[in-house]
């Protein structure tokens, strides 16, 4: 195989096109590869729809943002729910990585992947239950991030019939607009997220009488698809003016947690390059905490795992109506239902590049029995064939994660590549696997 263009300008080279370089006619259409492996052959070992993701992409990123931050003590905490594969996880811890959690399900993968990890754990989440925090408490978590009163509560009982301490912060709602998705925007007043940040002092003051409780920071997050670094420096300098005033009424404020949210780009519109963004990023983030001698914690996902999957669907069928023509694909909603959730631009490319086909405009939907089963409207592309492979990218986050059984289809199979060699990280369910649990 030969490099040859990325598929679009800018992009991450997670799925290149190569083509077949010896033995074969020059001529030879350019397949997509995620790093050294055609996806033809990874479809032909474990079928359609499959999610592929580059080891090597995942890594790159991690570094850039932890390279970005160099300036400041810190502990990047990967938001599992982004991605929770236990192989990706493992591969991430080997870099150090702590995570970002939202449920005992999410603990009990990280422990799974490192019983020593949960020293770099937060646990984040606006409906923690008493359960979820005992385990957390065994585990020995560094952090929970407490979002209301009645929490903070349950939180100091657990503790307490535990004999244990519960280090906290008090995710802070900073009423900052995030100008992202209105689903996943979190830091605006009428979010059901946090306390709002100028009740945040009233509610330390309670923790500090909590005999069970350790007052260690503060935390927010203000949304996730967040493309520009503004939000977070006003955030930032909220969050920085609330440490100094908490730290004048006699708190011990070591960490700052900075929540997750940086986007991604998903229609390679942005000029700027994700090694530059996360650079960017960090400087929005850091300045207003200088002098403040606090470690930052840092919940990416999406801009770790996003732009390092694919999910790779074939043409089940090529049909028209009334003049618009559909390519259904053997992928659905149920697979990745970002399009369908949030309206979400996914780009769409051959696996196999069709150069000397016309280009047609398409709608790319799945089989599910709802109009809002799709993945683009109206998509210019060479036409391609019943049977051919399509990639959708950057599907590494919320793509596998949030992928359900609705119509009784089982869920994709994952595997993780890296240079070139591959690994099967998650099997194909079967049908038999989803009434496993059913009683007749
Ligand atoms: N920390 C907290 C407290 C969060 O709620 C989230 C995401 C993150 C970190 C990670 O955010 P990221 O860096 O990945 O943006 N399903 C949606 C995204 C939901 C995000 C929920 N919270 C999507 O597909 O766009």
């Amino acid at each position: 195989m030969s490099d040859a263009p990325l598929p679009a300008e800018g992009r991450p080279p997670a799925f290149t096109y190569r083509r077949a370089r010896k033995g074969i006619s020059s001529r030879a259409t350019p397949v997509l590869c995620c790093d050294d492996v055609p996806l033809p052959a990874l479809v032909e070992r474990f079928g359609t729809p499959l999610y592929v993701y580059s080891a090597s992409t995942i890594r790159k990123r991690f570094k850039a943002f932890d390279r970005a931050f160099r300036g400041i003590p810190h502990t990047i905490c990967y938001s599992v729910k982004a991605n929770s594969n236990l192989a990706i996880l493992r591969l991430l811890r080997k870099l150090g990585c702590g995570f970002d959690i939202v449920s005992g399900g999410e603990l009990e993968r990280v422990l799974a992947v490192d019983s020593r990890a949960a020293k770099q754990v937060v646990f984040s989440g606006v409906g923690k239950t008493a359960l979820e925090m005992r385990s957390a408490l065994h585990a020995g978590i560094l952090l929970f991030n407490v979002e209301s009163e009645s929490e903070l509560q349950r939180l100091a009982e657990c503790a307490g019939r535990l004999k244990k301490k519960a280090r906290i912060a008090v995710r802070v709602n900073p009423d900052v607009p995030a100008d992202t998705h209105a689903y996943i925007s979190t830091g605006l007043r009428q979010h059901k997220f946090g306390i709002p940040i100028n009740h945040a002092r009233a509610l330390y003051a309670h923790a500090s009488a909590m005999h069970h409780l350790t007052i260690a920071g503060v935390s927010v997050h203000i949304g996730s698809q967040v493309t520009s670094v503004e939000p977070f420096a006003a955030t930032m300098e909220r969050v920085a003016e609330l440490v100094c005033e908490l730290r004048s009424e006699g708190h011990r404020i070591d960490y700052v947690d900075a929540g997750g949210g940086l986007g991604i780009d998903y229609d390679s519109t942005n000029e700027t390059s994700f090694f530059e963004q996360v650079e960017l990023y960090a400087r929005a983030l850091v300045r207003p905490l200088r002098g403040l001698e606090v470690r930052l914690l840092l919940e990416p996902g999406r801009a770790i795992v996003g732009p390092a999957g694919a999910l790779v669907t074939s043409i089940t069928y090529k049909k028209e109506n009334s003049g618009k023509r559909f390519l259904v694909t053997d992928a659905a909603m149920n697979d990745l239902v970002r399009p369908s959730l949030y309206d979400a631009y996914h780009e769409i490319i051959p696996v196999n590049a069709n150069t000397e086909q016309q280009y047609e405009i398409f709608d790319v939907v799945g089989p599910i029995c709802e109009t809002g089963d799709f993945f683009a409207h109206d998509r210019r592309m060479r036409e391609p064939a019943e049977g051919d492979l399509l990639a959708i990218l950057d599907s590494g986050a919320y793509g596998m994660s949030l992928a359900s059984n609705y119509n009784s289809r089982p869920r994709a199979a994952e595997v993780l590549v890296d240079g070139k060699s591959l690994k099967l990280i998650r099997k194909r369910e079967s049908t038999g696997d989803l009434f496993r649990l059913e009683n007749i």
